[in-house]
């Protein structure tokens, strides 16, 4: 049996025509940028998250991004935030003009968390660096501990930005993840909870000054006709996108569900593994949206070849930690700087996973991993 990692043409299977009617509406209408599709999946998404404002935007990059800028955070300062992350969150700090200070992650939960941001806080501190905010990720759709570091970053006047790139529809604590910074950024990367058919990405805030200049900064900061008042970009969303993210959102409660029995399913039955196999851990009173799976596995390379060799395609989220990429080189990470950090990119690994991943195939990656280690 083949098992590919992620197969979106199922999904397109399930509601594909739907899509095809709702693209080529919009087509007919000739309307393809800052249109009633926007304006409408705007509305749904800010109500779904709870949050005043939500903002259309070009990707998840351009959206952090652009929080950052509108932000107005003194140049050169700092932003602290985790090295176990998709590169883009560290890419936009340097883009937009200020320092990464990369914070360790438990290895438990693959997430930044308390202990970790206040140490990497106090050698920021002692190192003279002004800090001005925090971005924390939610990673594979796990809640970071998003009470207590909003709860930090109230206590020393610091920005709270979330990426929730990975994690749209998460819960902690009864909420939503993506309500508890200032603002934060979502995207609609295909391999996403909730995806378009190409790049888009969201902004949530209930600031309704950073809405509006997010809102002019993502059309070449144009606040009226020809009349440019901050430094923006190119990066809107498409009306295409937009009117395919509103179909299948109608399908997101349900695709949660079925998100939520495979986790269920490899977790139940993968558990007595332990310690060769461990689960990653979500914190207390949360819910997560899972968008990977992950386990954190002995010899991972070995059983990565053996389930290829069986038919099964797993990946490696993330293999090298961003501290000890050449482009952040420069920032004098060494090896051993964050060691839950570097540990979680040696045993992770990322299995099959997506709503329309079936039984017999979770069972059939579930049986080759007990294979392998002959439990
Ligand atoms: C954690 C994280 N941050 C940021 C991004 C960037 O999003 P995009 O690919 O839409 O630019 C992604 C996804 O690709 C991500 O996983």
């Amino acid at each position: 049996m083949e098992i590919p990692f992620l197969d979106l043409k199922r999904a397109y299977a399930r509601y594909g025509e739907e899509i095809e009617k709702a693209v080529i509406k919009v087509l007919r209408k000739g309307v393809y940028l800052n249109g009633e599709e926007t304006k409408a999946l705007e509305r749904e998404l800010a109500s779904y998250l709870g949050r005043r404002y939500a903002i259309g935007v070009s990707s998840g990059t351009e959206a952090l991004y652009l929080i950052l800028k509108a932000l107005s955070l003194p140049k050169g300062s700092a932003i602290l935030l985790p090295s176990f992350t998709f590169v883009a969150t560290a890419e936009v700090v340097v883009r937009a003009g200020l320092r990464p200070i990369f914070v360790d992650v438990e290895r438990e939960s693959g997430n930044m968390s308390l202990p970790y941001l206040e140490k990497a806080y106090d050698e920021a501190k002692k190192k003279g660096y002004k800090v001005s905010g925090v971005i924390v990720v939610s990673i594979f759709g796990i809640p970071a501990r998003l009470d207590e570091i909003s709860e930090f970053c109230k206590n020393k006047g610091l920005y709270l930005i979330e990426d929730i790139c990975q994690a749209f529809g998460s819960e902690l604590s009864g909420r939503k993840v993506g309500t508890f910074g200032v603002a934060s950024a979502t995207s609609f990367y295909p391999t996403k909870n909730l995806s378009a058919c190409g790049d888009a990405g969201m902004v949530f805030t209930d600031d309704e000054k950073l809405a509006k200049k997010i809102e002019a900064m993502k059309e070449h900061g144009q606040t009226k006709p020809y009349y440019y008042e901050y430094h923006g970009v190119n990066g809107r969303i498409d009306e295409i996108q937009c009117a395919i993210l509103r179909t299948k959102f109608k399908y997101f409660e349900e695709e949660g569900k079925l998100r939520e029995n495979i986790a269920k399913l490899y977790s139940e039955n993968l558990k007595d593994l332990f310690p060769i196999v461990k689960l990653l851990h979500s914190p207390p009173n949360s819910r997560p949206l899972f968008s990977l799976f992950s386990i954190r596995v002995k010899k991972r390379d070995e059983l990565m070849d053996f389930l290829k060799k069986s038919g099964i395609q797993t990946r490696v989220y993330y293999p090298q930690p961003l501290h000890l990429q050449p482009i952040y080189k420069r920032f004098g990470y060494k090896r051993g700087a964050l060691p839950e950090t570097e540990a979680l990119c040696e045993e992770i690994l990322s299995l099959p996973f997506y709503p329309y991943l079936r039984e017999e195939e979770v069972w059939a990656v579930i049986e080759k991993i007990r294979e392998f280690y002959k439990i």
